[in-house]
């Protein structure tokens, strides 16, 4: 269970968020339905442990991991995985090494890496693209690496901000549904960002509004 205590967020003397808390209760999809601006992506970077926030707290299952103006748990800690608005992909790395990159990091072995790899390439629909470079491949391609990068650690949280916003409204109907169906798969809990109503509807179990500054 995640629990987002009273957060409130400063950039630059100006609040972005003031007093916002949550409860996300394990395999929940919750979605996060906000304006621009509002600070969607500073509250899933903090869930993240990427970014400290200025009064308040986030808890994992009783577990302090940021409280007022300190990250006490680092992002690598967290058992929490991103899918970043931006993707986040290393250009120079194939798609089979930003797959596997932070089993690497684990230290896992390449047989066992290779295996994982494989599995992961054919879950998400991506089999046979291993060796191509990611500047190779289509935007719905590159969403696809994102999500078996992501997934492939096995994260009990995924924090997904915006992924399928820059994709035509086809590839993002068929990809919201294979999300769906990864999320019942493995059961992870989903913390999601979208503008667009409809893709809110079809994936959450809740749909929570941020209520941030507007632009
Ligand atoms: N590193 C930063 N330094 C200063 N201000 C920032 C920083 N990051 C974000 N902001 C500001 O905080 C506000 C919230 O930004 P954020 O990216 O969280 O919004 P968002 O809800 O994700 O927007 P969008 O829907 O456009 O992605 C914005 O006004 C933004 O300009
Ligand atoms: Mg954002």
């Amino acid at each position: 269970m995640i629990r987002i205590e009273n957060l409130s967020k400063i950039y630059n003397n100006e609040k972005i968020f003031e007093n916002f808390s949550l409860i996300i209760e394990r395999g929940e999809r919750i979605v996060l339905f906000a304006k621009s601006g509002s600070g969607k992506t500073t509250l899933l970077r903090m869930i993240a442990g990427l970014e400290a926030c200025a009064a308040g707290r986030i808890l994992l299952d009783d577990v302090l991991l940021t409280e007022e103006k300190k990250i006490i748990v680092p992002p690598e800690q967290r058992g929490i995985g991103m899918v970043f608005q931006d993707l986040a992909l290393w250009p120079h790395l194939r798609v089979g090494e930003n797959i596997t990159l932070a089993l690497k990091v684990k230290g896992m072995r390449a047989k066992e890496r290779q295996l994982a790899l494989e599995m992961m390439l054919q879950k998400v629909g991506l089999e046979g693209f291993a060796d191509k470079k990611v500047y190779e491949l289509s935007g719905g391609e590159q969403q696809r690496v994102a999500l078996a990068r992501t997934l492939i650690v096995k994260p009990k949280i995924i924090l997904m901000d915006e992924p399928l916003s820059s994709l035509d409204r086809e590839l993002a109907l068929m990809l919201r549904a294979e999300i769906l169906q990864l999320q019942q798969e493995y059961g992870f809990t989903l913390l999601y960002v979208t503008h667009n109503k409809e893709e809110a509807e079809f994936l959450a179990t809740r749909i929570i509004e941020l209520k941030g500054r507007e632009k």
